[in-house]
């Protein structure tokens, strides 16, 4: 036999032989777009470092939550940041609060068309930037956050939110949140667990993004990149304090742990393709490096092959319009 019985080939074709034996295709409803909004802007303020993303007012945010309905987005996350920050981020308990606020103003624009969630973490709110409250030792104390944590997704699902994304990696943070929505008759609340969630230098512009006054770094709660086998244990841990969803976060450095827990979660499993990987996209397309469309489709396509249900990109409104359109 001189030539190859087996050609691959012939499936890679035409066009419509691809896509009909594509194993991976992308839809709108599994994409959520992550979405900030200040308190106290007049204006949207565009993000330095992403651009085609902006720090929202009221009325862009509601309709930028009406246009992912339109083009059949999944979800949206909203953070939030306050005009005034404290040490223990006390802005984030009031109901009446920049995030709070911000999410009975979807609900009231989208109902239960799209799934709102939102960031259940004190670094937006503090004046130090750290995802929880500092002991004397400027050590950030795993219980005393527990507790606000705890007030804080209370405050969030009174306000409306379908879905809470605790994002601060304290040890129980999932089942105290559970405990407390339980406690508080919110038993429909659902908790996505930020599980394997590593502390990464790509999360560069969304420090701009929401403003950070963070000094230093997050390496005593966040995972560190060298590891994998952890990753497994922190979900197995949130699995069992009632997580209903988890996420890997990054995505891009880190898609050998999305396919390790896509392969062992009982529960539908999001990854998080961060500020830094759009940035570098965005960066090197306008650069004319890459073809920004291609680029953008094919690395949400790898995060879903990886083995993600579910990918927050900054690009879903507009990757969904694509899909539309295709
Ligand atoms: C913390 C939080 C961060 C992101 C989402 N939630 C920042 C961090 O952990 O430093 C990063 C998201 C992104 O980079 O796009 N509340």
């Amino acid at each position: 036999m001189s030539f190859p019985q087996h050609r691959p080939r012939r499936l890679r074709t035409t066009p419509a032989m691809r896509r009909l034996t594509a194993e991976n295709r992308l839809a709108p409803a599994e994409l959520i777009l992550p979405a900030f909004i200040r308190e106290g802007l007049t204006e949207p303020n565009p993000i330095a470092s992403m651009p085609g993303v902006v720090q929202h007012t009221t009325d862009t945010l509601k309709r930028a939550a009406a246009e992912a309905v339109e083009l059949g987005v999944g979800g949206i996350m909203l953070f939030g940041i306050p005009a005034a920050r404290d040490a223990e981020g006390t802005a984030s308990l009031d109901p009446d609060g920049v995030l709070n606020k911000a999410i009975r103003d979807v609900r009231a624009e989208v109902g239960d068309d799209l799934v709102v969630m939102s960031d259940v973490c004190l670094d937006e709110f503090t004046d130090h930037g750290h995802c929880g409250v500092l002991d004397a030792n400027g050590y950030v104390d795993n219980d005393a956050t527990l507790d606000i944590y705890a007030r804080m997704a209370v405050a969030q699902a009174d306000a409306g939110a379908h879905v809470l994304g605790p994002s601060g990696m304290m040890d129980g943070q999932i089942g105290v949140i559970r405990d407390a929505l339980e406690d508080a008759g919110h038993v429909n609340t659902a908790v996505i667990a930020y599980a394997a969630k590593y502390a990464s230098a790509f999360y560069g512009p969304f420090r701009e993004a929401v403003d950070s006054q963070l000094k230093g770094d997050r390496r005593t709660y966040q995972m560190d990149a060298a590891n994998r086998r952890e990753a497994i244990q922190e979900v197995e841990l949130d699995l069992a304090e009632g997580a209903d969803m988890v996420m890997v976060k990054p995505a891009m450095s880190y898609l050998d742990i999305l396919a390790d827990v896509a392969d062992m979660s009982p529960v539908p499993v999001a990854a998080y393709q961060i500020s830094g990987e759009y940035a570098m996209i965005e960066a090197a397309a306008a650069n004319g490096w890459i073809d920004r469309r291609a680029a953008v489709t094919e690395s949400v396509l790898g995060i879903r092959r990886a083995g993600a249900n579910m990918v927050l990109t900054y690009w879903a409104s507009e990757l969904a319009g694509w899909l539309k359109e295709s």
